[in-house]
């Protein structure tokens, strides 16, 4: 029993079994939160949410006056425990940030931080101590709608982004009323479900789950995450909600994780449907002894639990364990201290303007400019533009999947904030009608096409099985571009899409992701050149559906192509190389990458990296520089590049910088066929680059 915590454990010899089963037990609103529950002590949280789904829909559920009336209701308990509210707080509350994946394009942790700080003081300005985010899914199948939710393909970039949402969240003291609990999810392999369809089976190796799957999680409870969520996945045939090794010994006894686990929606109960338990109580059983120990909404814990410890089926050790460490997070929420939110508040703290400057900055820096032909971006000496296609009404679409709290009225429309931002003598157009766009076409001088996806396409279950623009977009683009004019794409999407054919059709395609409720004063400030974009694709760009998965650090393979091109793995009818590689953007300047040098050819402990960045355009820009190293030969096979490391340099017209990286012998460990992680001497190769095909390249020994 560790002493350290006199509160808990003192707290703990008082409960009933049945006030300790409720403290693992979640609901949401409804019929099931019934305030005599509360009352009783039989409710550790509530789940601001009317269905699993809620994260797309604006119900209120979330004013202040209720949470603290039902913690009101709480202190009428017989040991007045708080209640932990928690809701989807995705990327941004009031203020709607862009979407996980445009964030990562930003490959900017301070941003993510920051815009993760203020999603954390609006939330709990409206009674929420809980985020279920940062979600850190590796996702290498774009047909997955979730992809839009995480960072991308990588590990590293994952681990960074993951360390700086936990951060923002939860700052250094939980217990301040701006901060709230985060919640890393979904614990694990979620992002590998077959065929992209979510709530799949999936199947991971053990050492690509701990190189390429979990780093993200590891980083986010070494910065302090308070909880982590269970992911539905049936991983390696058992599903993650009841899953011990990972649960337990990874979690707790590789990382140290004292905070709670709580299940996905109704995850505990679906252990039944999994084929691993035969009804609820078993369910129960199956994941309280993984280490589950909050089970969200299935109320699989609250109705057999305590019987099942009666009856000597449960150790009650079991269960205080994870009643000890649900009362853990709740102290160190500050909540016993004061379970209250002051109303005053939310006038104070939603939809402050540095946090849209904020919104808008990181809108910005996650537009991938894709191509720009001629420098045809940004956009002048043009005298009349048209704008056309299905966003330029858009204004809450902006905002990409799981916003409940983002409002479409708080965001400024399109048109308008490319009219105020467009250079005085330029005359813009709109119109979101195919057939008049056609006509129009042939009146202006160039055309802006604002294409994309839905935000309803993407987020939890919207998967597609294909991964083109949706119906009749690339057919208008075609169309339009045979006029000749030259024609800017703009694309907002919850993925990478797969535009082959769409990108000969555009001079310039920047990638917008949805950006946020200040989209559309990004998109004018990087259309018109006052900024410029600066975005790096966190996830590959395949050429067709049929080509995913495609990843960068995939493995070599014995017939690599380029090695004597005799059978090398291929598709007959595709390139194997992507549209687009990981890391890839352009802006409006361009750099050279020179004089490479590394402090030895060997790397004693570390080694030190030195090249020189160079400003060749004409214009300031910042530049994401890359590290990426290949160990050539392993005890297990190893990815052709890795991500070790990235810098953001901006450099003014003709400046340059000299940039230093330090690789350390632990960046280069990995799961060995033993199984152990650590290092194997050898060769490798190192490049540093604008992306994770190109680069300088250098060599050295381990
Ligand atoms: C189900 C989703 O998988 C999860 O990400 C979300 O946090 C919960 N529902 C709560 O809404």
């Amino acid at each position: 029993m560790p002493s350290s915590e006199p509160f808990i454990e003192n707290l703990l010899a008082q409960m009933t079994l049945e006030e300790k089963v409720g403290q693992l037990n979640q609901v949401n609103p409804g019929p099931g939160l019934h305030p005599d529950m509360i009352r009783q002590g039989l409710l550790g949280s509530v789940l601001n949410a009317s269905c699993a789904l809620a994260g797309q829909s604006t119900e209120e559920l979330d004013d202040v006056a209720n949470s603290n009336r039902l913690q009101r209701l709480a202190q009428e308990a017989r040991l007045k425990i708080p209640l932990l509210f928690g809701r989807d707080v995705i990327h941004g509350y009031r203020t709607v940030f862009p979407i996980p994946l445009g964030q990562a394009a930003a490959f900017d942790p301070d941003m993510t931080e920051a815009a993760a700080s203020v999603a954390a003081r609006e939330a709990s300005s409206e009674g929420i101590k809980w985020t279920f985010a940062p979600m850190l899914d590796i996702a290498r199948d774009p047909r997955w709608g979730r992809i839009a939710e995480g960072n991308g393909e990588d590990p590293l970039l994952g681990a960074r982004l993951a360390a700086a949402a936990v951060r923002g969240y939860q700052g250094s003291d939980l217990s301040q009323p701006d901060r709230i609990v985060a919640c890393a999810k979904h614990y694990a392999g979620y992002g590998a479900a077959e065929g992209g369809r979510d709530y799949e089976a999936g199947e991971i190796s053990e050492s690509t789950l701990r190189d390429v799957y979990l780093p993200p999680y590891e980083s986010a409870v070494r910065a302090g995450v308070g909880t982590l969520m269970s992911a539905f996945i049936d991983l390696n045939g058992f599903p993650a909600t009841a899953n011990r090794h990972l649960l337990t010994e990874v979690l707790r006894g590789e990382w140290g994780f004292d905070g709670f686990v709580v299940s996905d929606w109704e995850s505990v109960k679906e252990l039944v449907y999994h084929g691993v338990a035969e009804d609820d109580a078993h369910a129960a059983r199956l994941a309280l002894h993984a280490g589950l120990d909050m089970d969200m909404v299935s109320n699989a814990y609250s109705s057999t639990l305590a019987a099942s410890v009666r009856n000597g089926q449960v150790p009650v050790e079991e269960l205080d364990l994870a009643v000890r460490r649900v009362l853990r997070v709740k102290q160190r929420a500050g909540l016993f201290e004061n379970p209250f939110t002051d109303p005053k508040r939310r006038a104070r703290d939603l939809l402050r303007p540095d946090a849209r400057q904020l919104a808008r900055k990181l809108a910005r820096e996650s537009m991938v400019l894709l191509k720009n032909d001629g420098d045809l971006l940004p956009l002048k000496d043009f005298r009349r533009v048209l704008v056309a296609g299905p966003f330029v009404p858009a204004r809450g679409e902006l905002f990409g999947a799981w916003t409940p709290n983002g409002r479409a009225e708080d965001v400024t429309p399109l048109e308008q904030s490319l009219r105020q931002t467009a250079p005085k003598d330029m005359e813009l157009w709109f119109t979101d009608k195919n057939d008049l766009a056609l006509h129009l076409a042939h009146e202006v001088d160039a055309i802006v096409l604002l294409m994309g996806e839905h935000p309803v396409r993407s987020g939890e279950n919207c998967n597609v099985s294909d991964l083109g623009l949706p119906p009749g977009q690339a057919e208008f683009i075609s169309t339009i571009s045979a006029l000749g004019k030259p024609v800017i794409l703009v694309i907002f999407a919850g993925r990478p899409l797969a535009i082959s054919q769409t990108m000969a059709h555009a001079q310039a395609a920047l990638y917008a992701w949805h950006p946020g409720i200040e989209g559309g004063a990004a998109l004018a400030e990087v259309l018109f050149g006052l900024e410029a974009p600066s975005g790096r694709l966190p996830v590959t760009f395949p050429r067709a559906t049929g080509q995913v998965p495609v990843y960068y650090n995939h493995k070599n393979s014995g017939r690599p192509i380029g090695l004597n091109g005799k059978f090398p793995t291929r598709y007959g009818d595709l390139l194997t190389s992507p549209l687009f590689p990981f890391g890839f953007g352009l802006t409006y300047t361009t750099f050279e990458y020179t004089d490479l040098h590394l402090d030895a050819d060997r790397l004693r402990g570390k080694l030190g990296i030195r090249l020189k960045v160079t400003n060749t355009g004409r214009r300031p820009g910042r530049e994401v520089v890359q590290l990426y190293t290949r160990d050539l030969v392993g005890s297990l096979t190893r990815p052709v590049r890795e991500l070790k490391d990235f810098q953001a340099l901006e450099l003014l017209p003709c400046e340059s910088r000299m940039v230093d990286f330090t690789l350390t012998e632990e960046q280069l460990a990995f799961t060995r066929l033993d199984g152990t992680r650590g290092t194997e001497p050898g060769s490798f190769h190192l490049w540093v680059g604008p992306d994770s095909q190109r680069g300088l390249q250098a060599a050295f020994r381990l």
